[in-house]
């Protein structure tokens, strides 16, 4: 393939307005119950966050929340008044100490990400993480030029709960669409010989560039299974990969954190601090640290946990989050 199926220069954080109000299939309200892994809220808002602004509606609108119990407590122990581990930790209990996460929601924010993407969709299209299927109810509203939808994600509750319910409200209209209960990197590595026209790419959950040698890895994945003259879009890359080159610019005005820097849970980072510790001695100009930043945040692949996101707890002495 001679161009990259991946435009470095595609930018999904810009506000579209045209996403805000388009009307939506999404799941009513469904409560926390043990045993599910998703639970559903709605609220109506006045304003919302939009990347580094604030909206202000001219009137309400109804926003859909999926949440999910928080990740940040594993591998805590929690004890007793007497000291004594204690086995079973209401969740009410965990919630305190570990809120949930708003793991999606049709904000402003999303809507104009999913907006940009799925106005490039076309041919067969092949999307990691269903989420509240905004992006292919996007695809859709546009009449973009799509011949197929595969929707693969490796969550149950996601695709009982909001996927089958959407796809149902579609019925059998063009073009067809198909849920795959899978994990992306096993769907794209499973040796499947279907190619497609445009994969869009968004199983991580935060804009963080911890996660980018992953991103990379699963862009990389996702070429085997593009036809000539295809396309990849991945949620957030481009300003992923520009948080990372902003870091590096910071990191080179504050050389007294190079040591006590912890880049272990950071590939791009990490490879990033062992070749800059082997410059000679010296500051760098931010062009040389740009330049070199960028080219690792392009370049550095590396397979990553199924499971892309950060979960701060409440209180900062529970644990650290790593560069
Ligand atoms: C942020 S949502 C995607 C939002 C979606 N783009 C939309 O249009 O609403 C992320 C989704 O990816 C799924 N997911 C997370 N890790 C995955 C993986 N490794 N493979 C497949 N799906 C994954 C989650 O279950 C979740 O539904």
């Amino acid at each position: 393939m001679s161009a990259s199926p991946l435009d470095p220069t595609f930018r999904d954080d810009l506000p579209a307005p045209e996403a805000y109000d388009i009307r939506l299939f999404l799941p009513e309200p469904i409560a926390r119950t043990p045993g599910r892994s998703i639970w559903i809220d709605q609220r109506t808002v006045f304003e919302e966050d939009l990347f580094d602004d604030r909206l202000v509606h001219p009137g309400p609108r109804r926003r859909t929340y999926v949440l999910r119990r928080s990740e940040a407590g594993r591998g805590v122990q929690w004890l007793d008044s007497a000291g004594k581990p204690v086995e079973h930790v209401p969740d009410l209990l965990h919630d305190i100490a570990f809120p949930p996460r708003v793991w999606m929601s049709d904000s402003a924010m999303e809507r104009s990400m999913m907006f940009h993407a799925a106005r490039l969709a076309r041919g067969d299209v092949l999307v990691g993480g269903l989420g509240l299927a905004i992006y292919p109810q996007f695809v859709r509203y546009l009449a973009r030029p799509v011949t197929s939808i595969t929707v693969v994600d490796n969550n149950p509750d996601i695709l009982r709960l909001i996927g089958e319910p959407w796809v149902k409200s579609v019925g059998s209209g063009a073009p067809p669409i198909t849920l795959v209960e899978a994990t992306i990197e096993s769907f794209l590595s499973s040796g499947g010989t279907h190619t497609y026209d445009t994969i869009y790419l968004d199983t991580w959950g935060d804009l963080h560039w911890r996660f980018l040698a992953a991103i990379n890895h699963l862009v990389w994945l996702s070429e085997s299974r593009l036809r000539e003259g295809g396309q990849i879009q991945a949620w957030g890359l481009w300003h992923i990969r520009r948080a990372l080159v902003a870091m590096a610019v910071e990191l080179e005005r504050a050389p007294e954190h190079w040591t006590t820097l912890d880049t272990s849970q950071s590939p791009v980072l990490d490879e990033y601090m062992r070749w800059r510790k082997a410059q000679p001695e010296g500051p760098l100009t931010a062009q040389e640290v740009e330049a070199k930043a960028g080219e690792m945040a392009r370049t550095i692949r590396k397979p990553g946990s199924t499971e892309l996101y950060l979960d701060p707890p409440r209180f900062g002495r529970f644990r650290t989050v790593p560069l």
